[in-house]
């Protein structure tokens, strides 16, 4: 699907710690509707932040299985997406796929995805909104599977012709604290390595680019999503942030 557009937002920019960013979900679903024409398709997939990544931890998911913690981490970030859903619809038609609803992973890898429903749903130009989630995993019960991971797979699945990042941060960063430009497979050791203590279980920007670089092999760039413009500039390709390229698509 070369008209698709896969765009992860980060739950690091959607929420701060007592809560929803109401005016950055505004800012996005503005720029959203502007970008989108009749025949474009977009899939959304927004991250948790402060809606789901403490009680992550409070449980140690990211460890074990604990059905409590798996339940509170799922109903905070049901609150998020249901948010953010019903925001958007002030503007375009987007519905909720919840991934617990539809992946299975092994050992914390995607292993089995029920794609049907999100492919009826772009056909019929509505715009599927996904989020990290709790899922049930054959190994280790449950796992927490990333936006970002999520993000990776649904582009390589579809084909997706445009991938992108929007969070908290410029671009991929140098150990001068430099964005770099375009990072390529050869050159992953620019990128400086994390320094931060942050509630986060799903491994930062190390484990965005992984899993682009990777694990999935797909080409995407990562910009902030704090500058207003970058949407803008990122749905009409002009160059942003850091451009993840991998040859092989
Ligand atoms: N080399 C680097 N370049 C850029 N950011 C880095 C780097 N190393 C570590 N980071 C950290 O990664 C963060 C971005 O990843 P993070 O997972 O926090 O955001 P996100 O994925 O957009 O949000 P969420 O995980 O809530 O969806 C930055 O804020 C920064 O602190
Ligand atoms: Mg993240």
């Amino acid at each position: 699907l070369n008209n698709l557009s896969i765009l992860k937002i980060g739950g690091s920019i959607l929420t701060s710690k007592t809560g929803i960013r109401k005016e950055v979900v505004g800012e996005m679903v503005e720029e959203i509707g502007k970008a989108l024409d009749l025949d474009d398709r977009l899939i959304l997939i927004h991250g948790a932040g402060s809606y789901g990544h403490p009680q992550a931890k409070k449980y140690h998911l990211d460890r074990e299985f604990n059905r409590r913690g798996m339940v509170e981490t799922m109903e905070a970030v049901r609150e998020l997406n249901r948010s953010i859903v019903s925001e958007l619809n002030s503007v375009v038609d987007a519905v909720s796929f919840h991934p617990f609803n539809l992946a299975v992973t092994e050992n914390g890898r995607i292993i089995e995805l029920f794609d049907r429903p999100l492919k009826m749903a772009l056909e019929n130009g509505l715009i599927p909104v996904l989020h990290g989630d709790v899922v049930f995993d054959t190994i280790k019960r449950s796992c927490i599977l990333s936006g970002d991971q999520l993000t990776c797979y649904l582009a390589k699945y579809f084909g997706a012709g445009r991938v992108g990042f929007a969070s908290d941060v410029e671009g991929v960063l140098d150990r001068k604290g430099e964005v770099i430009p375009i990072l390529t497979p050869d050159h992953l050791s620019r990128m400086a390595s994390s320094t931060s203590d942050r509630v986060n279980v799903t491994g930062e920007m190390q484990g965005k680019v992984r899993e682009c670089i990777i694990d999935y092999g797909i080409s995407a760039v990562i910009f902030s999503g704090r500058d207003k413009d970058n949407l803008e500039k990122f749905f009409r390709d002009e160059p942003i942030g850091t451009k993840v390229l991998v040859d092989a698509r």
